[in-house]
């Protein structure tokens, strides 16, 4: 299903304008027609940035209506299933959260308040900006407390994840121990994912069965938090959403200063500092980079993926983790021809178009060139940029691409892909940190 690369080389803006136009769904972007038919949370905060380049009452619309659908405990769900489709599952009827907007029961990672932080600095339109962070600021708050409150009970300054697609990053090599022990479900189920993408590129069946366990396991325990800390047989500490939170949390704060919002602040500039003080143990001398944590097994994860070079868009990291982990990330894109692979392609369980076990993402580019940025390495952000504009300008709007051929993998059509182009690559503005 992927398409081979041909002799484009310029990026087609009205193009990536369309696909995001295409895939609207009246206040919400679907990823892609078919394969994902719902609002999902992280693809949503991208995508919002990809509008403010076209429509900036649109992209306020897309955090809104993501936001219409949080849990009454702050949660922000990775999936609203806002229609019916029958062309994905697994849908609301098996999560079973039965909410007045059907949804997942867990989340993604929290990107939205840095998404939001940087709508509200390029806005062109300052009293609709004003009014919509009004509107959003108390449930990014609610939002951020529930990650420290619910997903670190034992206050260890990490957070921690129960499920691989809470990480985003769902079939990365880094969740393969830890899935190892989960059950699998005993039911039987269909796919639908293979309908619309070749199976190469997808996570195989036991990953699958362990998957749809998980997803079983918090409804037969009506979603208490209580019992699903204590027993969920898959924990992970996620650098990567570790990282991501630490940076919207920075974030969050800089939008609750401007709005002279002060409610939850200090608890916010707590947990912070508790992050990066709890931070420096996932840490891998050997591995250059930090280190996902089975919170099962105890150990760390040995495998190096996007995610445990995210501490530099997370901040997290010192100057001189910050200079190794920059030193590894140079050699790792010498050794594909696009980058950043999503797992080192050293790694044995390496492959480069298989959902995140080698293929390449623009955002997660994006994340980690805005924090070599941030740490003083303006070259390797830029190294990072070409390749992403490489991967579009040959390949088109994928979901992802084979960081050995540069080929599109996975959707076609791909909105996410799209929103980083527009608000990426059209310019070369970057959105360095004041
Ligand atoms: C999927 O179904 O592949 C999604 O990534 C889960 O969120």
């Amino acid at each position: 299903m992927g398409r081979s690369r041909d002799a484009k080389t310029a990026i087609d803006f009205k193009r990536a304008a369309d696909i995001l136009k295409g895939n609207d769904r009246g206040g919400y972007s679907v990823p892609t027609d078919g394969l994902y038919p719902f609002q999902w949370s992280w693809d949503s905060a991208i995508t919002a940035l990809g509008w403010m380049t076209i429509d900036e009452h649109r992209a306020w619309q897309e955090a809104e209506t993501m936001f219409s659908g949080q849990w009454d405990n702050g949660m922000v769900p990775h999936i609203l299933f806002h229609k019916d489709a029958e062309s994905y599952f697994p849908g609301p009827d098996v999560w079973g959260s039965e909410k007045t907007i059907p949804s997942s029961a867990i989340s993604q990672p929290p990107v939205w308040a840095t998404a939001i932080r940087i709508m509200y600095e390029q806005t062109s339109d300052r009293s609709l900006a004003d009014r919509k962070l009004r509107e959003l600021l108390p449930k990014l708050i609610a939002y951020h407390e529930w990650w420290y409150r619910e997903r670190d009970p034992g206050n260890s300054g990490l957070v921690c994840s129960y499920h691989p697609w809470e990480s985003g990053m769902d079939n990365s090599p880094a969740w393969d121990k830890p899935l190892s022990v989960v059950p699998e479900v005993e039911w039987t189920y269909q796919r639908r994912d293979l309908g619309h993408v070749d199976a190469e590129q997808r996570p195989h069946k036991p990953e699958y069965d362990r998957y749809l366990y998980l997803v079983d396991f918090y409804k037969r325990h009506s979603f208490n938090s209580q019992y699903i800390y204590e027993h969920c047989p898959y924990k992970v500490v996620d650098i990567g959403i570790v990282s991501i939170l630490q940076r919207a949390g920075d974030d969050l704060l800089a939008l609750c200063r401007i709005a002279g919002h002060d409610e939850g602040v200090r608890g916010l500039e707590e947990a912070l500092a508790h992050t990066k003080a709890a931070v420096g143990y996932l840490w891998s001398s050997e591995r250059r980079c930090f280190l996902n944590h089975d919170l099962i097994s105890g150990h760390a994860i040995d495998e190096v993926t996007t995610a445990t070079v995210l501490p530099l868009f997370g901040g997290l990291a010192d100057t001189e983790q910050a200079s190794t982990m920059v030193d590894l990330i140079d050699s790792w894109l010498n050794a594909t021809k696009v980058g950043l692979s999503s797992t080192h392609p050293s790694s044995p369980r390496y492959e480069s178009q298989r959902y995140w076990r080698g293929p390449v993402w623009l955002h997660i580019n994006w994340m980690i060139a805005l924090g070599a940025e941030d740490y003083g390495y303006p070259q390797l952000a830029r190294r990072l940029q070409d390749s992403t504009r490489d991967c579009v300008a040959t390949s088109g709007f994928w979901e992802y691409f084979d960081a050995d051929t540069g080929e599109g993998c996975g959707g076609d059509n791909f909105t996410w892909t799209a929103a980083v182009a527009l608000y990426w690559l059209a310019t070369s503005q970057q959105a360095a940190r004041t």
